[in-house]
């Protein structure tokens, strides 16, 4: 379904039916939308959506973490499933024009920035806007501007990105409102990046007739981040989240609370996860936002990412040495082998094999691992892989490991887009100890290649993996809840010890390889969210009970 340009008036409606009278019926009925098939194509919604994602990195033009990810394949599986996805993101300076081919279609949008004439920085930002037809039919407009994008060699890290993803939120909106002849029925926020924009709907549009039926949604995907350099503890540099929004030069708009502003403005919230929307009502995980989020707790919602099961298949991935499935798993230890080989390790079939892929930060429990791994491989014949970039002092420690255990621990520390796949598929078990975890991707992706994870019980790790029991051989992985060395080291010593035990090992990997993390399903839950969404729009109801 590529772009139908929808007529403006006609965004209500589909088949005859009106979004609104269908809500209702949603509402009542979680089972429509929702469903476990993998099988994309059959799906269709009921009524046709137009969705627009703004956001900060999308996939392939610019991607750093799983959040390019969850838009890009989010987006295919509406458009699938019969909606009109469109995505509004910056145009990178690393974004290659020669290899996505975009069209100029306007030219000098110009972008107020809330300073007036008199003041010394500019009333306006200008900006172009160019568009891209993804592969999958996805229409992908970006947001030109030389001084805040183009110049830029990365998506985030600069100490204006307040400025340039406020400008985003404006420039998006001011597009949209004056320029494009489509209308979105659910605006899709992510993190607090784009946080701003349902608190300029709310003000610099409160009168307008275009934006008074178009919902709003905020998936946070990590609730660690509120704003360029806001201090959740600071009493002198609060924001209540109701004030006007400051110019985009003020010192003032750095330290705003952009999370909070979206929490309060938007017309639906969910996280990444169940688990995690539970985690964040309480002040270990609430990052100073748990008491207002227990107020709005009617409108937070958690749903799980899915992986992309066409790209993440082991039955055809190209990027394995060997193919395999539920059936015939033997192509596992060819590419285990080739891992050995690869990283400079003894090649040994019966070995038990250990992962990590990710980054290497705090949030990782990368620090823990480590100390960990040192530990256990005094007293288990066990190899250890690593590949992740992020933190200096992580990855001195993770070199360090690699030398003390020289055929044993094979290290990595850079981003890498193909040796994760290999690990995925030849890895018998994979790590992630994480001190909080939204969703996490890689436990998801090492259960469809049947490497069992070790995961701490938190947020998304705790939803998506089942412990395994060895009565009855349910489960897809190893779990343990207190963030503390011993914990993580006695589900070591038990995968080690279950391992050993070839057809138990064949059960669990058949079990985590059959579990269904597939975005089709995960789709339908969105569809219903959406759906609330517009509802809770036309009721007004968040915005009567907060905001005056
Ligand atoms: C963030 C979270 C991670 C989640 C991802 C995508 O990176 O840390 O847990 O999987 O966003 O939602």
């Amino acid at each position: 379904m590529k772009s139908t340009q929808n007529n403006v008036n006609s965004q209500n409606t589909f088949m005859g039916k009106s979004i609104i009278d269908h809500v209702s019926k949603v509402i009542s009925d979680p089972i429509i939308g929702s469903n476990d098939e993998r099988n994309v194509e059959q799906i269709k919604d009921p009524i046709k959506l137009n969705v627009l994602h703004i956001a900060t990195e999308v996939q392939p033009f610019s991607s750093v973490g799983g959040l390019s990810n969850v838009i890009s394949y989010l987006s295919k599986t509406m458009l699938k499933r019969g909606h009109d996805v469109r995505i509004f993101m910056p145009k990178f300076g690393i974004i290659d024009e020669r290899k996505y081919k975009m069209e100029l279609i306007h030219k000098g949008l110009r972008v107020p920035t809330g300073h007036s004439k008199d003041s010394t920085h500019p009333q306006y930002l200008i900006c172009n806007v160019k568009k891209y037809v993804r592969d999958d039919g996805i229409i992908v407009y970006f947001l030109e501007n030389m001084e805040y994008y183009e110049k830029r060699h990365n998506v985030y890290a600069y100490s204006d990105d307040h400025i340039r993803w406020a400008l985003l939120s404006y420039g998006a909106l001011r597009y949209i409102h004056r320029y494009l002849d489509w209308k979105p029925d659910v605006l899709h926020v992510h993190d607090w990046h784009t946080s701003l924009v349902p608190n300029i709907i709310a003000t610099t549009y409160k009168k307008s007739d275009y934006f008074s039926n178009i919902a709003t949604i905020l998936t946070i995907h990590n609730m660690a981040f509120l704003g360029q350099d806001v201090d959740p503890t600071s009493e002198l540099n609060f924001d209540d989240g109701k004030s006007d929004i400051p110019p985009l030069f003020s010192e003032r708009l750095r330290r705003l609370n952009y999370l909070r502003r979206g929490i309060l403005y938007a017309d639906l919230v969910n996280t990444v996860s169940e688990g995690y929307a539970r985690q964040i009502l309480t002040k270990e995980y609430g990052n100073g936002l748990d008491k207002l989020l227990l107020e709005l707790r009617s409108k937070l919602f958690g749903v799980i990412n899915g992986i992309d099961y066409e790209k993440m298949s082991p039955e055809t991935d190209p990027l394995l040495e060997a193919n395999f499935s539920t059936k015939d798993l033997s192509g596992r230890l060819v590419n285990k082998k080739k891992i050995q080989k690869e990283f400079g390790l003894d090649v040994n079939e019966n070995v038990p094999l250990f992962g990590f892929v990710g980054r290497l930060d705090q949030q990782k429990g990368v620090d823990l691992l480590l100390e960990v791994m040192d530990k256990f491989l005094k007293d288990f014949n066990a190899q250890f892989v690593l590949i992740g970039s992020g933190d200096h002092g992580l990855k001195k420690l993770a070199e360090k490991l690699a030398k003390k255990y020289k055929n044993k621990v094979g290290v990595h520390p850079y981003p890498n887009f193909t040796l994760p796949k290999l690990v995925f598929g030849g890895a018998d078990i994979m790590l992630m100890p994480s001190r909080f975890e939204p969703c996490g991707i890689v436990q998801m992706e090492a259960m469809r290649y049947g490497a069992i994870p070790i995961v701490r019980a938190t947020g998304g790790l705790d939803d998506t993996v089942e412990d395994f029991d060895p009565v009855d051989l349910t489960g897809t992985g190893f779990k343990f809840k207190d963030f503390d060395g011993w914990s993580l080291y006695g589900q070591m010593v038990r995968a080690a010890e279950t391992y050993r035990n070839k057809e138990t090992w064949k059960q669990l990997q058949i079990n985590a390889m059959s579990a269904d993390f597939s975005w089709n399903s995960v789709a339908g839950k969105y569809y219903n969210l959406y759906s609330k969404a517009i509802h809770f729009k036309k009721e007004g109801y968040v915005h009567g009970a907060l905001i005056e």
